[in-house]
């Protein structure tokens, strides 16, 4: 067999800045920590870059959790070992739907064998406490599940009255912080989550493939006690903590370059300092939100509710969506995303995460926006 002609083509991808959903614009630091040298999994060198960055994810979750690492695979995967490792076969669940992610959180949970009760509210709300409550009331369960920043809605989600709530009744909470996380505070110790993580490639900017979670004792107090082993071996987050802390014993290989990029992620957020970086996401997202205003493309989400990293505008009647995004890729190279789900065809998805996060970023989107309607 001879390799096919076509498919040998030199590498060949613009840059594009990346306003959508996720991923967003990757910075140059982070690019040249990729290039360093491929070292074993268990070198004592790789191991110093595996301890810092724990310790800069403690940092960004404002957490004293140990048992904190990132997952190898994307948000999705560290979704999974989320829910994979605190509920057990037969474990009631409530899950709190509002959009799309929070749909997924409750198919894996099935998946993995939970009775799920889940509660719903129309894309671009929120929940409160008393709902959490009177769910938990009508019926206990052992996990509550939220999502902080839906990314298919724009909506952010007040966690401490959830947190709350599941706690009066014995719940462990569980939060995904995928598009949150380095962009908006996401404070873990203060607001009692016991179970959160998140994704490399949004308020962090790094490539996709190394997702941060942390968990509280109370949460790996349950992980220790369970009936039954951890569904999933790949995932399983005690053997995990035997590879990321001492005795550092080999479970997978690390993919070692995009752990490097995930460090210098870290370190960036570390030395602008989370203070810092709430301010220049919220700054970013208020002169979008205007500037959208002014176009007659309103928020999906009321004020108080925005998710600050991902807006979604409510597009004008009469418009064809798809090619005006098509436009502004090929002719802006700028990317932003059509609705998911629900808001299909009704909304844009507007990502100022990380790098991206930038006024000179928003002056562009909308002076693009204002020559293509
Ligand atoms: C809120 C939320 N949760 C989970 C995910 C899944 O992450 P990934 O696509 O990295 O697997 C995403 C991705 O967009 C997300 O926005």
């Amino acid at each position: 067999m001879t390799p096919p002609e076509d498919a040998l083509h030199t590498l060949d991808v613009p840059q594009r800045l990346l306003l959508g959903p996720g991923p967003s614009t990757v910075p140059p630091r982070v690019y040249r920590a990729m290039i360093a040298p491929v070292v074993g999994h268990l070198d004592p060198a790789f191991v110093a870059v595996m301890d810092s960055i724990q310790a800069l994810l403690r940092y960004l979750f404002q957490t004293e959790n140990a048992l904190t690492l990132p997952i190898s695979g994307t948000g999705s995967a560290a979704m999974e070992a989320a829910v994979v490792n605190v509920v057990e076969p037969g474990d009631d669940v409530l899950v709190c739907i509002n959009g799309y992610f929070g749909q997924r959180i409750a198919a894996m949970a099935r998946r993995y064998g939970a009775n799920v009760q889940t509660i719903e509210r129309p894309w671009g709300e929120v929940f409160t406490g008393d709902e959490v409550a009177a769910a938990l009331e009508r019926r206990p369960a052992k996990v509550v599940a939220v999502v902080h920043g839906e990314t298919s809605t724009g909506a952010a989600q007040p966690i401490p009255p959830i947190a709350k709530a599941a706690h009066d009744f014995g719940a462990l909470l569980l939060v995904d912080a995928v598009a949150s996380l380095g962009g908006v505070p996401v404070l873990v110790d203060e607001w009692g989550i016991d179970v959160c993580y998140s994704g490399s490639q949004k308020c962090l900017s790094c490539p996709p493939g190394a997702s941060p979670i942390t968990l509280r004792p109370r949460a790996v107090q349950k992980l220790e006690q369970r009936q039954t082993p951890v569904t999933s071996w790949y995932l399983d987050l005690l053997l995990l903590r035997e590879y990321w802390g001492a005795p550092h014993k080999y479970h997978h290989t690390a993919p070692i370059s995009t752990m490097y990029a995930l460090y210098e992620g870290l370190r960036l957020v570390a030395e602008e300092g989370l203070e810092a970086r709430w301010a220049r996401h919220e700054d970013a997202a208020r002169l979008l939100w205007q500037g959208l205003a002014e176009l007659g493309m309103p928020p999906h989400v009321a004020e108080e509710h925005r998710l600050v990293s991902l807006t979604t505008p409510r597009l004008p009647g009469g418009i064809d969506e798809a090619a005006v995004r098509r436009r502004l890729l090929l002719e802006y190279n700028v990317e932003i995303a059509g609705g998911l789900g629900e808001l299909a065809g009704k909304v844009w998805r507007i990502g100022l995460m990380g790098y991206s996060a930038r006024r000179e970023n928003v002056l562009l989107l909308l002076a693009a926006l204002r020559a293509l309607l």
